[in-house]
């Protein structure tokens, strides 16, 4: 069980007050925010032994290349993926989404392929797909959801073939927050030898993500929406997919050797990461994945299971506001539409009383022009809030909805 009080003071932002109000900080969805440790790795960086990594013989270039990999090595068994070489940084997940569709799509996709994503996908797991595509003479296929969020998993199977080349599909909508049936669809693609792409960033920091449990062939997801730094991401992939992969992009240390002739590429991971990677950022996210790995994810996906019952329970109550995304399979976080209200004023008024939500599209216009709607309101929530929290929204919404009567 999560000691609450303690969870909460090693989150210095969280003690902030807006408006002359205690912050409820409910926009987890769109980045986390950071622990002592993350902050103070971070800094450590930086005070005491910052230099170039991979490149330099001297004693800082040593230490931070060491710590480096090390952190290469937190992230592997983080997700439990079979080796470091399947572990490339880059800077979140729209990075790596982008690299596996220029570079398996370059060597993997033709005229006349598809493409299978869902009707649940964030931006950036539909228009890298869009893109290649269109390079390419391909075909997106898009897996169907009910007024519920839900995918229709028989039209999925209809729709794969031998056409299909590549499924990429999310682990979590960030939109709704619908829980799609990823081991199933995974399962369904591996029987016919299609390789699977899983959007993590809304998966990788509610539970325990095993990737080789999952059997998928790529996980993608963002440091900063796992408590830790911006501008830092990690792609896994399996190994022999990697290898057969060209380079995304060219640059220093994704080389062995370079002539005016030839380049000779390096070897995994080095050969996707062309470039300064972001190693403070590597560094920082390794201390988040450590201390979200102590705190426990079964009891991080516990208290969040507690947090979206009572609020689902708390904003259901309220005349007026509709939840959409009414699925049985939910990570914490609820998206909502406040009769007579427009999301942004709503938004605006909660701003007011000290609450943080996000309103808008979410970068997920096609799951608002499925439903009908231009945007709603998300609560989204993590283990440092509390049920107090989750009152204070529910007040809020209380007062929005006296205040535009
Ligand atoms: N993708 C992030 C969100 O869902 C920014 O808010």
């Amino acid at each position: 069980m999560i000691d609450i009080e303690k969870i909460r003071t090693d989150f210095p932002i969280l003690g902030e007050r807006v408006y002359g109000k205690d912050l409820v900080y409910l926009d987890n969805g769109a980045t986390t925010q950071k622990p002592k440790v993350v902050i103070d790795r971070m800094e450590e960086v930086f005070t005491r032994y910052n230099s170039n990594i991979h490149r330099g013989v001297h004693h800082l270039s040593d230490i931070a290349s060491r710590e480096y990999e090390q952190a290469r090595e937190i992230v592997r068994g983080f997700i439990n993926a079979g080796s470091t070489d399947e572990i490339i940084f880059n800077s979140g997940t729209t990075a790596g989404i982008n690299n596996v569709a220029c570079s398996f799509g370059e060597r993997f996709v033709g005229r006349g392929d598809e493409i299978v994503i869902s009707a649940l996908e964030h931006h950036a797991n539909i228009v890298p797909w869009q893109m290649l595509c269109e390079r390419k003479g391909a075909t997106l296929r898009v897996i169907p959801m009910s007024d519920d969020g839900e995918l229709n998993i028989d039209h999925y199977k209809a729709i794969l073939g031998k056409s299909t080349r590549l499924v990429a599909i999310t682990h979590a909508s960030n939109a709704l927050g619908v829980v799609p049936p990823v081991k199933e669809i995974i399962a369904e693609a591996r029987r016919l030898g299609i390789p699977v792409l899983v959007d993590g960033a809304q998966g990788v920091q509610h539970g325990v993500v095993d990737v080789r449990d999952l059997d998928c062939d790529f996980y993608v997801f963002s440091g900063h929406k796992v408590y830790g730094p911006t501008g830092i991401g990690v792609l896994y992939g399996k190994r022999e997919l990697l290898d057969d992969m060209p380079p995304w992009q060219g640059g220093g240390d994704m080389v062995k050797s370079v002539t005016f002739e030839k380049t000779e590429y390096n070897d995994l991971p080095f050969k996707f990461e062309a470039g300064t990677t972001n190693y403070a950022g590597a560094i920082g996210l390794a201390a988040a994945l450590e201390y979200i790995g102590a705190v426990g994810l079964e009891e991080i996906a516990a208290a969040e299971a507690d947090l979206l019952s009572y609020a689902t329970e708390r904003l259901s109550a309220i005349k007026g506001v509709t939840i959409y995304g009414n699925s049985s399979c939910k990570i914490s976080v609820i998206s909502f539409l406040i009769d007579g209200v427009h999301q942004y004023d709503a938004g605006m008024v909660l701003d007011k009383m000290g609450v943080a939500v996000r309103t808008g599209t979410h970068c997920a216009q096609p799951v608002m022009e499925r439903l009908g709607i231009d945007g709603t309101i998300r609560a989204s929530f993590c283990f440092y809030n509390t049920r107090h929290e989750v009152d204070r929204l529910a007040e809020g919404i209380e007062k929005v909805i006296e205040m535009f009567r």
